[in-house]
């Protein structure tokens, strides 16, 4: 019967998949344990000072990035076997030299592993990652760690210290470039695509780094937002907030963790037991963990030990596989062990993590893999990955002030006046983290803009100040040439060293003179645009009151002259949008989008409400928050049902309009709030959003699902679960605008 044999096709087809399946479990688990027989063969051969040598990474004198005594001799550690690790350490040269020292004077000549912070480029800078994450283009982000990870790997690194997604709430903390702002949803997204790109499919790929979620756990919380400083919040905080893009790094497979510096609730993290059961009880986390620079080390000034003995035993037990640039491992571990302190099996359970990373990379097979000069030569900076970087750029600009649609800009301009410290600069728009990119390949502003014109347009440029010193001398030449311009381009903002580590500032206002000579070019009466260029969010007020149009360019990296100049005149329409709050001043800190409402919410102007007597209680701009040159209208935002149950699924449709004259994208975002609960919650969080692109006049309906699982929070047992109530659902531009509908969750 013809039914019959429909039925014997299924079940043969089912039998097929399933015995495939089968066959693929079983021929990764034959992988895995051949995997596991090379290691054990390997630790089977070492001595107790060779496993304790594979834990203990030093970094290379050609670059620092961190405080180091310079009388260390590395070099001795390396040729006696006492380093598994080399940090700071590039290029084919150096890599191949140091392996070559390795394998021939070694005795078990095990490969070093080379790791580096490649972190938003290694050759080809791309934006700093927190203006990239303004694209919210995830596609975008993954192909520039990828890459970054093509041009590391060129160059012989096996192993990057990113991504870092670490959330920050307080722009005063330097390493905020770094993240991607202050949503863990959208945070734990971006992190996914980092460690996507950077590993790709399989790390013994010659193009594929070994990434790295760091700064395990919640660095960004610093009080006072200053760089190292405490940590101390609630397991509930931690886990809703800090937790989730560290979680999704681990569920996208990411190769190994960095501990991070500050203490967490009373405990340093690099000795923090609980981070490590989360990490590894809870997570599965099966990888390795290196210490961030001497953290180990650093539990003696943190005060929860007495010396290195102690830090180590406190490090070993809270997870620390690697012991970065402190010394403590190499020096004290083997006492306790012979001491019976630490047990030997210990250490080998690092050690095997350790050669496991090794043999996924390759390095056993051989050593030299990613030694090929032909392939750094031909790789690094090519046309195709400046083309990808200047891309990169473009997305990550977010148009804030466009009043009379001043921009676009028209490319036959007559005279146009670039002024500011930042305009012919090539040093400062590759950021902190610029890994081996060089300011001599970079393209400025300015020349950006002179490629861009019409060969009449005559361009005047004056510096008018530097980025923080007190010299007034330039204002009148930039007065001057300002006074002759049909539109001026104020360039201003951040160098590139006070953003990044150890580069917290107490004032988010612009540097040093900046804002007078903002105001003298101001008060000449002319169309002024702002550009600034800066690694977190500025204190700009006054400049938003009274400027016309303001573009936020931060770190552009390598290709930022040509990006800005497309957005300028526009050859591309600005579509980025802020991943982290724009405070008005800088004692409005923290203010972020996903607060709670508190019992005197602080929205009207009654006395006793939570609010300041000087300033907005709302930022002065929001999480999401972006303009276009064009416009987009949002309409008939609509729900499946108005009463789901726990095993339901809410479909909400809204309408998206381009009403304006330009195409251009839009990034469409859906806000659930939960208006009661066991504890108290947001006043909203993001839970999904749309990139989509729209022609004049086209209008598209966008469809977002809600299911249970995206309701889920730490309820007052601390268990992770949905609870009934009411919720409301909002879909908008960004966090202060949207539609709104309500629904019901049942049991
Ligand atoms: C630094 C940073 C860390 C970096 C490491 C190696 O101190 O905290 O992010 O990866 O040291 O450079």
């Amino acid at each position: 019967m013809k039914g019959d044999k429909h039925f014997i096709f299924i079940i043969a087809l089912i039998a097929l998949i399933s015995g495939a399946c089968r066959n693929k479990n079983i021929q990764q688990n034959q992988e895995d344990y051949i995997l596991e027989r090379k290691v054990d063969s390997v630790l089977a051969l070492m001595t107790l000072e060779e496993k304790i040598g594979q834990m203990s990474q030093l970094s290379g004198r050609w670059e620092f990035t961190g405080p180091v005594s310079d009388d260390h001799p590395y070099m001795d550690d390396v040729k006696n076997g006492r380093v598994g690790s080399m940090l700071n350490i590039t290029g084919v040269k150096q890599t191949r030299e140091l392996q070559r020292i390795t394998l021939s004077e070694t005795r078990l000549g095990i490969p070093l592993l080379f790791g580096y912070d490649i972190i938003h480029g290694y050759k080809t800078i791309f934006p700093v990652p927190l203006a990239e994450a303004c694209s919210w283009d995830l596609d975008l982000i993954e192909n520039s760690a990828r890459i970054a990870a093509e041009e590391g790997t060129a160059a012989g690194i096996h192993w990057t210290f990113a991504p870092m997604v670490d959330i920050a709430r307080d722009p005063r903390w330097g390493r905020i470039m770094e993240g991607a702002g202050e949503d863990p949803y959208l945070g734990a997204l971006v992190a996914r695509a980092r460690v996507r790109g950077y590993q790709g499919d399989d790390l013994s790929n010659i193009n594929t780094l070994a990434a790295c979620a760091k700064h395990y756990a919640a660095y960004g919380a610093a009080e006072g937002g200053r760089d190292y400083n405490t940590t101390d919040m609630s397991e509930r905080t931690l886990r809703e907030i800090y937790l989730p893009p560290f979680k999704s790094a681990t569920e996208e497979g990411v190769a190994t963790f960095m501990k991070s510096f500050n203490e967490l609730n009373g405990i340093p993290a690099s000795a923090n037991r609980m981070l490590d059961y989360i990490l590894r009880e809870e997570w599965g986390f099966k990888g390795m963990v290196v210490s961030d620079w001497n953290s180990v080390g650093e539990l003696i000034p943190h005060g929860i030990a007495r010396n290195k003995k102690e830090a180590a035993i406190l490090a070993m037990r809270a997870g620390i596989d690697m012991d970065m640039q402190g010394n403590v491992y190499n020096e004290v571990l083997q006492e306790l062990v012979e001491n019976k302190i630490i047990p030997e099996k210990k250490i080998d359970e690092s050690v095997r993590k350790i050669l496991r990373l090794k043999f996924q990379l390759g390095l056993f097979d051989d050593p030299y893999r990613y030694c090929n000069e032909k392939r750094e030569q031909e790789l690094l900076l090519n046309h195709e990955y400046r083309l990808a970087a200047r891309k990169a750029a473009r997305e990550s600009i977010v148009l804030l002030k466009n009043e009379g649609h001043l921009l676009p800009l028209d490319k036959n301009i007559r005279r146009l006046a670039i002024i500011g410290p930042l305009a012919d600069n090539r040093y400062d728009i590759l950021g902190e983290w610029r890994g081996r990119g060089e300011a001599k390949d970079a393209v400025s502003l300015l020349e950006g803009i002179k490629l861009k014109v019409d060969a009449r347009t005559k361009i005047a440029y004056s510096e008018g100040c530097s980025i923080s010193g007190e010299d007034r001398s330039g204002f009148k030449q930039a007065i001057s040439i300002a006074r002759k311009a049909d539109a001026i381009l104020l360039v201003v903002g951040e160098s590139a060293n006070m953003a990044g580590e150890g580069h917290s500032r107490s004032s988010l206002d612009l540097p040093g003179i900046q804002h007078e000579l903002v105001k003298e070019i101001y008060n000449i009466g002319k169309p002024v645009i702002m550009i600034l260029m800066n690694g977190r969010p500025l204190a700009i007020h006054w400049e938003n009151e009274h400027l016309p149009a303001i573009l936020e360019t931060w770190q552009l990296g390598t290709e930022a002259g040509n990006a800005i100049a497309d957005v300028i005149f526009g050859d591309y329409n600005p579509s980025g949008k802020l991943v982290v709050s724009f405070p008005h001043v800088t004692g409005q800190i923290p203010v972020y989008y996903n607060h709670k409402n508190t019992g005197r919410p602080g929205t009207n102007d009654y006395r006793f409400n939570s609010k300041y007597l000087d300033n907005p209680v709302e930022p002065l701009y929001p999480f999401g928050y972006g303009l276009s040159y064009t416009s987009f209208s949002y309409s008939n935002l609509r729900l499946s049902t108005d009463t789901i149950s726990m095993k339901d699924t809410l479909e909400v449709r809204v309408t998206i309009k381009n009403t304006g004259k330009y195409s251009g994208e839009e990034i469409v975002q859906l806000y659930v709030r939960d208006l009661f609960g066991s504890v108290t919650r947001p006043v909203k969080e993001l839970k999904d959003f749309r990139k989509i692109h729209l022609d004049p006049d086209e209008e598209q309906d966008i469809i977002f699902r809600i299911h249970t699982d995206m309701l889920k929070f730490y309820d007052i047992h601390m268990h992770r679960k949905a609870e009934p109530g009411h919720f409301h659902v909002m879909t908008g531009p960004n966090s202060a605008e949207y539609l709104q509908q309500e629904f019901i969750l049942i049991h």
